[in-house]
């Protein structure tokens, strides 16, 4: 039960006021007749509330120690007086009083009186409490949050919004929204015109445009993300706008740096890999280029199925290095005119491992130690070096085997002159389904079709 310090000098008052809170289960601490005395009590044990008389001893003496116990111990008052004079009573509101009880009283106001005073105390000393947690939240948050009012004038603006606009909240208060956060579309720098209005007429949540410029008083720009959402009170009424906007600018240059150190990466890995390719061509010039166009074709039929931008560059740089194992072949049997003894041969055969060794340590993107590992598998089994079927081969190997055959038929070699581009697209068309993968095939023969294998092959 609430413990309850009566401050009254007439003594036989007192003791029915406390007899009677007592009875009805209040805790009295004390009974002080003068201000110092209440003082050192509230001192050693606060009250929940103080009963006070306003006149101590034909002095104020109450008011004075009410508003001391009211400031200092933050102790809900009820003023107790059998004056009415209004001078008076002036100066007792400056302890912001709960409640005035005039002498005699009847214990019905007594009792009401005290649990209407407590109650309120108690809703306030929440609100409080709501009132700093809200305050510290949108202090600390680093969004600007931004309140108007249904004029679309601002209200509230947080310590994160005057920082970045260089404006304090007492100097914006009533003015307008647009005239202080200006937000612009990044493509023209024309301003956002009815958004706000749409907000608080719709009653509705606004995301703001995904290229939002918000003009500074310096007349810098900065990019904005943000939201607004209507502010209704219990029976869904508007009572203005809620607008959160959060500087994108550091963000927005954190992710133009990756993406240009991602571009730098990429360019290096495609600089390596066609180093690597280099290597291979210095050592057999005949089929200098080879790779190069192998990847080229590659990464159109990969195109044509439909790849990502990313997978397409995973297949070109697995196609310009498909024959990287070649390098372990001595290169007397690479430019040999004549045809091959089965020696030569089953060494020419090791590239596709060999090049999968060189490459299987390097942490690629994209499987292409394992496409170069493949790159001489047939559908039916009758490829090397492992001699695995159809879909056990990967879709980038079976491309780069078609693209590799259709590029080194098209080719001259030393111990043969080179085929047309047509007789290329024959073999691949006969050996459809049985060797090479019918669906790149046809992508192929479309290619042929429209032209664009032979101004790849032959270009002019
Ligand atoms: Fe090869
Ligand atoms: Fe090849």
């Amino acid at each position: 039960m609430a413990k309850i310090l009566i401050i009254e000098d007439e003594a036989i008052i007192a003791k029915d006021i406390q007899l009677r809170l007592k009875k009805l289960g209040y805790e009295i601490t004390a009974i002080a007749d003068n201000k110092m005395k209440a003082l050192a009590i509230t001192e050693t044990d606060v009250p929940d509330l103080a009963l006070v008389d306003i006149m101590l001893k034909g002095k104020e003496e109450g008011i004075e120690a009410a508003l001391e116990i009211h400031s200092l111990y933050d102790v809900p008052i009820i003023y107790l007086t059998s004056y009415s004079d209004e001078q008076t009573l002036e100066k007792a509101k400056v302890a912001e009083p709960f409640g005035y009880l005039l002498k005699p009283f009847v214990e019905k106001e007594l009792v009401s009186s005290i649990e209407m005073a407590l109650y309120k105390h108690k809703m306030e000393l929440q609100l409080r409490k709501n009132e700093a947690w809200l305050n510290t939240s949108l202090s600390s948050i680093h969004d600007m949050v931004i309140a108007v009012d249904n004029d679309a004038q601002l209200t509230f603006v947080n310590p994160a919004a005057e920082e970045l606009t260089g404006i304090k909240l007492s100097d914006c208060i009533n003015m307008n929204f647009d005239d202080i956060f200006p937000l612009l579309y990044e493509k023209n720098h024309e301003l956002q015109k009815n958004w706000l209005r749409k907000v608080l007429d719709q009653n509705k949540s606004y995301t703001l445009d995904g290229n939002s410029l918000l003009k500074l008083r310096n007349g810098e720009f900065r990019p904005v993300d943000g939201s607004a959402a209507p502010i209704k009170d219990k029976k869904g009424k508007t009572n203005g706008v809620i607008i959160v906007l959060r500087d994108v600018y550091e963000d927005r240059k954190a992710e133009e740096e990756l993406k240009q150190s991602y571009i730098k990466l990429q360019n290096s890995l495609e600089g390596t890999i066609n180093a690597m390719a280099k290597v291979v061509e210095i050592r057999d010039p005949f089929t200098a280029g080879h790779q190069k166009r192998v990847a080229s074709l590659a990464f159109l039929i990969g195109h044509e199925l439909g790849y990502s931008e990313n997978d397409m560059l995973g297949l070109r740089l697995a196609a310009a290095i498909h024959d990287i194992g070649k390098i372990y072949i001595p290169a007397e049997i690479l430019s040999k005119t004549g045809k091959l003894n089965q020696l030569e041969m089953s060494m020419v055969r090791t590239h596709p491992e060999i090049g999968f060794d060189i490459l299987k340590d390097i942490d690629f993107p994209w499987p292409i130690a394992e496409s170069v590992y493949q790159h001489h598998e047939f559908l039916d089994g009758s490829g090397y070096p492992q001699g695995i079927k159809g879909k056990e081969i990967s879709e980038c190997a079976r491309i780069i085997r078609i693209a590799d055959v259709v590029e080194a038929m098209s080719s001259h070699r030393p111990y043969r002159p080179a085929f047309s581009v047509s007789e290329a697209v024959e073999e691949i068309r006969a050996k459809r389904d049985i060797l090479y993968d019918p669906e790149i095939v046809d992508i192929c023969i479309k290619l042929y079709d429209t032209g664009e294998l032979e101004r790849l092959l032959n270009p002019k």
